[in-house]
């Protein structure tokens, strides 16, 4: 039981990555708070974790619905241990084709609400004097990817935003790091990527098979635990051996 009553806060947690940080976090004791934009989703998925699930629907991008959730862990818990920023798109376009509203909502929703939810969770672990912050990233940070350049732009900022963060939050004792997925087998990659991309993409892999959801899981539970008490700031790789450094 590595997270036994702590409370940690999901974005995205209605599929996917989030769905399965979510699953593995309440198995090993949490309290999750699953946010995300599709509620009834979310509802569902928390109904099949059980009652220390609670589901919360909020645009990441909207600061006003995220206030629900938080507020609700800290009046009925009286503590905030783990925030897991994982709420994201990413639609493909092509840079001459992108229109500025496209460019802002990847903005807002994949980066500017780290700024939203930070601003609001953080005075809390600073008044706990503890907090575990993991940032879910992407490799193509690292790689560069044609049609992302809106979604990689935003990748990077988050390695930016935690590196700072880290630094201002250490005396704090509160811990900001990120993890940068490869092409995980995810509900959202099925409709945005191109299949002969990840074929390709698994081909350079040096594990030849799909990562999946639990796997970038369990590296978010190892940042989420005291297991990882001696590191912040730093970015883990969970891509099946794409980008090795
Ligand atoms: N799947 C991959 O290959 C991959 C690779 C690298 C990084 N990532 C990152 O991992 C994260 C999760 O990706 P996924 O593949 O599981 O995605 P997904 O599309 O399968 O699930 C994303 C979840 O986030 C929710 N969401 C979307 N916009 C939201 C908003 N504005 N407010 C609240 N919730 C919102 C969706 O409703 C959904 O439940 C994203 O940040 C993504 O960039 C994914």
């Amino acid at each position: 039981m590595l997270l036994k009553d702590k409370v940690a806060l999901i974005t995205g947690a209605a599929l996917g990555i989030g769905a399965g940080i979510a699953e593995l976090f309440a198995g090993q004791g949490a309290v999750v708070y699953m946010m995300d934009l599709d509620g009834d989703k979310a509802r569902e998925r928390a109904n099949r974790i059980g009652p220390k699930a609670h589901a919360f629907t909020c645009d990441v991008s909207k600061a006003e619905t995220l206030k629900p959730a938080v507020e609700d862990a800290i009046s009925r818990y009286g503590r905030i241990d783990v925030l897991v920023n994982n709420a994201g798109i990413y639609p493909r376009r092509a840079f001459l084709e992108m229109s500025e509203a496209e460019w802002d909502q990847m903005q807002d929703i994949n980066l500017k609400s780290l700024y939203h939810i930070c601003q609001m969770v953080l005075p809390q672990m600073v008044k706990q004097r503890s907090g575990k912050i993991v940032n879910i990233s992407s490799v193509t940070f690292f790689k560069g990817m044609a049609n992302l350049v809106h979604y990689v732009a935003t990748k990077g900022g988050m390695i930016g935003f935690s590196r700072s963060l880290a630094r201002e939050m250490g005396p704090h004792n509160i811990h900001i790091n990120c993890v940068t997925p490869g092409a995980i087998k995810t509900e959202g990659e099925a409709v945005h990527a191109d299949p002969k991309i990840i074929d390709d993409i698994v081909s350079r892999q040096c594990l030849n098979r799909r990562v999946m959801p639990e796997e970038v899981a369990g590296v978010c539970l190892f940042l989420a635990s005291h297991l990882s008490d001696g590191m912040t700031g730093q970015t883990l790789n969970v891509d099946g051996g794409l980008v090795l450094y």
